[in-house]
């Protein structure tokens, strides 16, 4: 199909997107307000994609999926039985779905949290805690990295205090609120410890081990994973039911999802606390499974692929990313938000997500497979999709 004016790249790229958030619904993975919620809090999308499925008309929609099922045979084009059933009678997904669930209590005391990484995420998320007044351990491998976390935060609270958001009295108390520790053993006294290292499944098996070794009993054990299976990390350690996912959207200052992952083994009383920090650090949590690409990675980035698959046929990438942002009000288009989370990382979440699901319509697009071979990673080597040299 060729797909030029933005109406027509807007029903190529997102429809299908939409027909993937009926099906996470239709399969009990998460729930309608959990599903928008992770788009919109987690993307900053202006709606989530089942709001805007009964914007648009499920009958609609129904029609121009069916079409181009007919087209491609794309198992991913078929539309789901649920938008069947629901364009039929004439339903909505959205309508009575907001739940009247209690607001979740802190069942275990949180004063200080260990963030173990110096990357972005871990930065973001040591900015996040320590703005809300916890006190902060960062746990790098070098006093050169721990640095690196301090100049993050650091230039972060500059913008804002440059806009007129806050105050150098405030900058100093956050910044106060860190510490940086070279040993994990720093980690003894901490209530949470939110891991945010490689994403490489031997690498985080051997700090679960440490930590289960290091933290003390009753410590929640955390990882901002967004592709590796918690379940193993927990069986890693001796004490799986304090072990549980909790993760966060790049940029973390900004980006207000955490999306909260329990496996079998996590308690709910661990789950209910998490659920309940997640609120008072001023963020949104929604809950999920232990599955591959939990709600947002596993809407976000088949579309993403998709994206670059009509690259490929001929349509500028300039053309598409315009287009995203005018027709469905997304804050970045697909191949800028690509360049900011990385094509490395991208390809490696894709790989998981045909690994999880075998669906032939999730293989990675060639060309994102050619930019990472080529070291064309994005804004992090000044090249991707885009340029930035
Ligand atoms: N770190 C900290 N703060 C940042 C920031 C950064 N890297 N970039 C922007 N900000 C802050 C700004 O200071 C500003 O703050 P105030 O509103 O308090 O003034 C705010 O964010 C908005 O910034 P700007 O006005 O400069 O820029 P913008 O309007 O273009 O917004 C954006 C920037 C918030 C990043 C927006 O483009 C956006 O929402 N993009 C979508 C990002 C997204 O989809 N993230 C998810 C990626 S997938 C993922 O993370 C999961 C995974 O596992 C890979």
């Amino acid at each position: 199909m060729s797909a030029e004016t933005p109406e027509q790249i807007f029903e190529t790229l997102v429809y299908p997107y939409l027909n993937h958030a009926v099906r996470m619904f239709e399969v009990g993975y998460a729930t309608a307000t959990d599903i928008d919620h992770g788009m919109r809090f987690g993307c900053g999308y202006p709606k989530g994609p089942l709001t805007v499925l009964d914007e648009i008309g499920p009958a609609v929609v129904l029609d121009a999926l069916a079409k181009r099922f007919t087209e491609t045979g794309d198992h991913l084009h078929q539309p789901a039985d649920l938008l069947v059933k629901i364009a039929g009678e004439g339903g909505s997904f959205t309508q009575g779905s907001a739940e009247g669930e209690a607001a979740p209590e802190l069942k275990h005391e949180i004063s200080k949290v260990g963030v173990v990484g110096t990357g972005t995420m871990a930065s973001g998320i040591a900015q996040v805690f320590a703005q809300a007044g916890y006190d902060v351990v960062v746990v790098g491998r070098s006093e050169e990295k721990l640095a690196g976390v301090t100049a993050y935060v650091g230039k972060n609270l500059d913008r804002a205090i440059a806009k007129g958001k806050s105050t150098e009295d405030d900058k100093a108390a956050v910044l106060g609120r860190l510490t940086g520790a070279t040993s994990r053993e720093d980690l003894a006294d901490v209530d949470l410890v939110v891991e945010a290292i490689a994403e490489d499944l031997d690498i985080k098996l051997e700090l679960f081990r440490d930590l289960d070794r290091i933290a003390k009993q009753g410590a929640i054990l955390a990882t901002t994973t967004s592709s590796l299976p918690i379940t193993q990390l927990g069986a890693a350690t001796s004490r799986p039911a304090d072990v549980i996912g909790m993760h966060f959207f790049n940029p973390a200052p900004v980006m207000k999802l955490v999306e909260i992952v329990t496996t079998d083994a996590t308690s709910a009383q661990v789950n209910e606390t998490v659920k309940a920090l997640t609120a008072k650090v001023g963020k949104v949590g929604v809950s999920c499974s232990d599955r591959a690409g939990f709600i947002v990675n596993a809407l976000l980035f088949p579309y993403l692929n998709d994206a670059i698959k009509l690259s490929e046929d001929g349509v500028e990438l300039g053309t598409i990313d315009a287009a995203i942002k005018e027709t469905a009000g997304f804050p970045m288009g697909p191949f800028e938000l690509l360049d900011v989370v990385g094509n490395d990382v991208s390809l490696a979440i894709q790989e998981e997500l045909l690994a999880e699901f075998k669906e032939p319509g999730l293989e990675p697009a060639a060309t994102l497979k050619e930019k990472v071979a080529a070291g064309e990673l994005g804004r992090k080597t000044k090249k991707g999709f885009h340029d930035y040299s």
